[in-house]
């Protein structure tokens, strides 16, 4: 029999913790001050209400109506054409975003390693710490190679008693700890100038880019694009209701990415540096701060077991969509799945991990390998799946069998807002899609 999530909260937790990721930390705290604040907070609420979650949906309703792998899902659901390719897309996205996601997590267990051990730099010294852990090449490959060893580890547990039991557990200290965080930082003296930076509503500040980084964040953020959804709602049990679930997601994935940025930016303004976003900012000028207040050290330890849980729980999503595939396509063990995943991974992870460094110079389409995985999943990849996922539910599966998914066969009412669901995946979402892709590009 084919695993299951068990209950309700364990789909919410393992969605949430896809969706809860270096993004938030590193982007959303910076976008949100950048682009009115507290205006910007509207903007991106509604843009993730009206159609990021019907597009997270739709990947959701693939996976469960199937309850297979990302590529024989399209297949299942419509025998004829090429929709498997879509599925191929999904696990190439992931597969790609892994790659450079890992090298990250690599440098939260570098950074957190050091925090326990209370050997953080000194400050003004962050910056050449940060270039040593990147540049290294022992160091970043270990690190790296560790975390995707601990992905590795949930994954060989399977859907219950790994994904759904470790998420259980770290989602939960997640969002305790950021709190703690968040609350340290705004009784900071000074940390009111990081308060108005985040809240102060400022419509001037909004612009036709504002619009468009506040999409391709919620897109990103939600993880939307990489068969993700699919893959984990391919698990999950007929009686468990979609939009619920989903709206829980976005919601939780907001409400942490507003954590983030209390827990960061009024530390980030009461020491008068300017904000900035990126690996910088986690890695160089927060570290620079914790040298400086009291109970610094500790705060450290807290804010990198944040940043070590908040990948890991993404990762692991991630790595699973390429292992239901195997276990699947190839008739595999779960064992053998994770392992032969885990090694065209741990090559590509390799590649990422040296481009810091000895593998500087060594540039595909003009980027070195970190960077150019990055794009090709952010830019090409995710944004391609998920058109072709909408155009797909929208314009092949069809109304009947979507609001079918969404009403679990008729039995939950509310038929008019799955139909407004469904207009937005068929008509709105493909073209702000492609809007997103065409500017991504630009
Ligand atoms: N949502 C994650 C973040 O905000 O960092 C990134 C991500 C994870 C994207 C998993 C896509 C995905 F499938």
């Amino acid at each position: 029999m084919r695993d299951n999530f068990k209950s309700s909260f364990g789909v919410l937790v393992a969605m949430a913790g896809s969706a809860i990721g270096l993004g938030n930390l590193w982007r959303f705290p910076y976008l949100m001050g950048t682009n009115g604040g507290a205006a910007f907070i509207i903007i991106y609420l509604v843009l993730v209400f009206l159609l990021c979650l019907p597009i997270m949906m739709s990947e959701f309703v693939v996976g469960r109506r199937s309850q297979v792998n990302a590529v024989k899902a399209f297949k299942v659901l419509s025998p004829k054409g090429h929709w498997g390719l879509v599925g191929v897309l999904g696990v190439l996205a992931s597969v790609a975003l892994i790659s450079f996601y890992c090298v990250v997590g690599g440098w939260t267990i570098d950074y957190l390693v050091h925090a326990v051990s209370f050997t953080l730099p000194e400050q003004g010294s962050s910056e050449d710490f940060f270039a040593a852990a990147v540049s290294t090449p022992w160091r970043t490959i270990l690190y790296t190679y560790i975390f995707l060893a601990l992905t590795a580890l949930v994954l060989l547990a399977g859907i219950k008693d790994g994904i759904e039991r470790y998420t259980k557990v770290m989602m939960p200290l997640l969002f305790l700890t950021i709190i703690i965080i968040a609350i340290r930082s705004v009784t900071l003296p000074g940390a009111g100038a990081g308060l108005e930076f985040l809240f102060k509503p400022d419509f001037s500040k909004v612009t036709g880019n504002t619009f468009l980084n506040a999409l391709g964040q919620a897109f990103f953020s939600l993880s939307i694009g990489c068969a993700t959804i699919l893959t984990y709602g391919s698990y999950v049990k007929k009686q468990e209701k979609i939009v619920k679930l989903s709206s829980l997601t976005a919601i939780s994935d907001t409400f942490f990415a507003i954590l983030a940025g209390l827990a960061i930016m009024p530390a980030v303004f009461a020491f008068g540096i300017s904000p900035s976003e990126g690996p910088g900012l986690l890695f160089v000028v927060l570290p620079d701060i914790f040298d400086q207040i009291a109970a610094g050290g500790v705060i450290a330890i807290l804010f990198f077991f944040v940043l070590f849980i908040a990948a890991i729980t993404s990762s692991i999503s991630l790595l699973e969509v390429s292992v239901t595939y195997l276990i699947e396509a190839c008739r595999m063990k779960r064992r053998m799945a994770v392992l032969l995943s885990s090694a065209v991974c741990l090559v590509l992870c390799t590649l990422c991990a040296l481009s810091g460094g000895v593998l500087s110079d060594v540039h595909v389409l003009g980027k070195t390998f970190f960077d150019f995985f990055d794009m090709i999943s952010a830019n090409l990849l995710m944004p391609l799946c998920g058109l072709f996922i909408v155009i797909f539910v929208g314009w092949k599966l069809g109304r009947k069998d979507f609001v079918d998914e969404l009403s679990n066969g008729g039995t939950l009412p509310n038929k008019r807002l799955y139909n407004a669901i469904f207009f937005m995946v068929k008509y709105v979402a493909p073209i702000v899609i492609a809007v997103i892709m065409i500017f991504g590009w630009l």
